[in-house]
């Protein structure tokens, strides 16, 4: 794992914007694995900045999300694939038969999670994967369990991560208890991940995710099996890292 410490969010963003420009930039076709929640907004917004400056084009470009939650429609206002439209793909030039979100309203999630491994294979795999962290350690929603999954399956979310996507929702009974989730397989299959985590909530898990040992109750720190990784995080996010093993940029 490459860990680099940022001044804050603003200037995270920025060198995880870097990053994907670059990818783009090298391979104007790549497949992009991508999150949802608060901390990639910034990031989709200067992805949005490079796209209008003609730095880089989405028109070849096919997506992955990694998750959805199960029993809301497309369309609801906490749904997924409404803010996948909302931070992103409304302002950039990408095609809508290459943006894959799992479908959160199929009776068979079961048969929705085979599907959308079928379709990562297809598209010749995951080339990049962008990653928020939760506070208990998830990735994904691959909650912190005694068995974690390999595919893209249904998951039932820990009242730890209701409670912390609750600010969106307005109250924790409205937060649906089921989702569906790349499995950690699908996230440890891509070529490269880049994984960001802000603000001093986010410390316990990062310090987990990249010095403790590799377990399924942290389920970030199987990160630490992937050769290709990146952890981005601010200074907050950072601070219970030791200070003198990593690089601050
Ligand atoms: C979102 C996702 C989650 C979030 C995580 C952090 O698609 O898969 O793992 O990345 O819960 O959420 P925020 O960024 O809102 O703190």
């Amino acid at each position: 794992m490459k860990v680099y410490l940022f001044k804050d969010h603003a200037d995270t963003s920025e060198y995880a914007a870097k990053v994907l420009i670059d990818q783009l930039k090298t391979r104007p076709n790549s497949v992009l694995g991508l999150a949802t929640g608060s901390t990639p907004i910034e990031l989709y917004q200067l992805l949005i900045k490079a796209f209008q400056d003609h730095e880089i084009s989405f028109q070849d470009v096919i997506t992955f999300n990694l998750d959805e939650y199960l029993g809301i429609p497309a369309d609801h206002p906490q749904s997924y694939a409404r803010f996948m439209h909302e931070q992103l793909f409304s302002s950039i030039d990408i095609r809508k038969h290459s943006v894959h979100i799992p479908n959160g309203t199929s009776q068979d999630p079961d048969q929705v999670g085979r599907a959308y491994e079928e379709a990562i294979r297809q598209a010749g795999g995951i080339d990049l994967q962008v990653l928020g962290l939760g506070n208990n350690g998830h990735i994904g929603f691959n909650e912190p369990d005694e068995e974690l999954q390999n595919y893209t399956h249904a998951t039932h979310l820990t009242q730890e991560t209701r409670q912390a996507n609750a600010r969106f929702f307005g109250s924790i009974e409205d937060v649906p208890t089921d989702a569906i989730t790349m499995g950690m397989g699908t996230i440890l299959r891509a070529g490269k991940i880049v994984l960001l985590a802000s603000g001093e909530h986010k410390a316990d898990a990062v310090q987990k995710t990249v010095e403790g040992g590799i377990s399924t109750r942290i389920p970030a720190s199987l990160l630490q099996l992937h050769p290709d990784v990146l952890v981005l995080v601010d200074r907050a996010a950072g601070s219970k890292l030791n200070p003198d093993s990593y690089e601050v940029r």
